[in-house]
């Protein structure tokens, strides 16, 4: 009997896909920095929350559609940008095939493994996110792209700190895949058929190629190459920010927000959200869980733009629990990841519906109709568990 593809929680689908990747790829997905104290605090920092639920006077129907950068959204979730590759053939056109599948937003990176135009057409509600790599003309160049292609939104990712290193070994990743690299990567691949044979039936090899990073004329710069234009541009000010959204002209999100400073900053810069983010805790290692940050980011900020958060999700109740705290979405990242890799665009489409079925669990049991009623008052909250940056 065919094995049951269906898996029933975001945990069951990362062992899965640790089963079915070769080792450095999905090293590439676990990512973090440093010690890992970050990563670690990201998931630690949501089973630190209770709930306070109720037991009669229940409802029986709970709304959770809502509205992102004018994108009306089936439930507070959206795809958070990854730059990956080599995790399933049809990388992120699946990813943005079963968010549309699901009436969810989609962010794609500027170094994910496919263009924005394929994306865009596979999910008409796609941000595109960009990091602060090359001139204000290629930067402009790149965006205008994006326009082109029918992005509906902007990210502005800004909070990397370019880190290096990791006490559980960083992957070996190639910078083509040549047939050197086919080599030397084969015994790894070769312990991992199903993976191996959904590329196969393609007839094509990962390329790993950034194609969202093309200039006029040239090839698709290498993952490696773009990096490396990234490393050798100046870095940003608030006065960039605020000349890019002017720019862009639409929906525009700032993501790796951490502190109220910033987040009035980013006001000021005149974007039309954030993210509450740590990148997943893979920068500057130390710094806590979003959701430690987003009570007093909400509270400062919250009436002025969109206030999201990333980091550490893996189940419907972390979404409510962000929701509770003064999040309007919450983005995911790893999660989809495992998803993808244990089984392609239908296994985006279940950890879509492991989150949905837990949101409307949590809401049930707290005895809303609406995600909108939700409040800190649904929550167990321990004395010590916000942490107000930059106030
Ligand atoms: C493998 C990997 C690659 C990522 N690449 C990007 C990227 O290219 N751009 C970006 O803005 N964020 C990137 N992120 C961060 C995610 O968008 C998101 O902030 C993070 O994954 C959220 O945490 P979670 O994985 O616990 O859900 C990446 C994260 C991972 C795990």
């Amino acid at each position: 009997m065919a094995k049951n593809a269906w898996f029933e929680t975001v945990a069951e689908a990362q062992r899965r896909a640790k089963k079915r990747l070769p080792k450095p790829v999905y090293m590439a997905l676990v990512a973090g920095s440093e010690k890992g104290l970050t990563v670690d605090d990201n998931i630690a920092a949501f089973s630190e929350l209770g709930f306070a639920p109720h037991v009669a006077g229940l409802h029986d129907k709970r709304e959770m559609a809502t509205e992102v950068m004018g994108q009306p959204i089936s439930m507070p979730v959206l795809i958070s940008p990854t730059g990956v590759q080599a995790v399933h053939p049809d990388g992120e056109v699946a990813v943005a095939r079963a968010a549309a599948a699901r009436g969810v937003a989609m962010g794609l990176s500027s170094f994910a493994s496919k263009s924005i135009e394929e994306v865009a057409a596979a999910n008409p509600q796609t941000f595109f996110q960009m990091y602060w790599v090359g001139d204000r003309d290629t930067l402009v160049q790149r965006m205008e792209r994006a326009r082109a292609a029918g992005a509906t939104g902007l990210i502005m990712t800004l909070d990397w700190s370019f880190s290096m290193g990791r006490d559980w070994g960083s992957p070996a990743i190639p910078e083509k895949m040549s047939l050197k690299a086919m080599i030397d990567n084969a015994p790894s691949a070769i312990t991992k058929p199903s993976w191996l044979w959904e590329f196969a039936k393609t007839g094509k090899v990962p390329d790993l190629t950034t194609p969202n990073l093309i200039k006029p004329g040239q090839a698709a710069p290498t993952f490696f190459g773009a990096y490396g234009e990234w490393m050798g541009t100046p870095l940003p000010t608030w006065e960039d920010v605020a000349w890019l959204r002017e720019q862009w002209g639409g929906p525009f999100m700032l993501k790796g927000v951490m502190r109220v400073d910033d987040a009035k900053r980013a006001v000021d810069a005149g974007c039309s959200a954030i993210s509450v983010s740590n990148h997943g805790g893979n920068n500057l290692d130390g710094t806590p869980a979003p959701i430690r940050a987003l009570p007093a980011i909400a509270e400062a900020v919250g009436d002025d733009l969109e206030v999201l958060l990333d980091g550490g999700i893996r189940r419907g109740s972390d979404v409510v629990k962000a929701v509770a705290l003064g999040a309007k979405a919450v983005m995911i990242g790893r999660g989809y990841l495992w998803g993808l890799a244990a089984n392609g665009q239908a296994g985006v489409e279940n950890v879509l519906d492991i989150l949905r079925s837990g949101i409307d669990s949590a809401v049930l049991g707290l005895g809303h109709s609406s995600i909108a009623d939700l409040s800190p008052s649904d929550l167990v909250i321990p004395a010590d568990f916000r942490r107000d940056l930059g106030v």
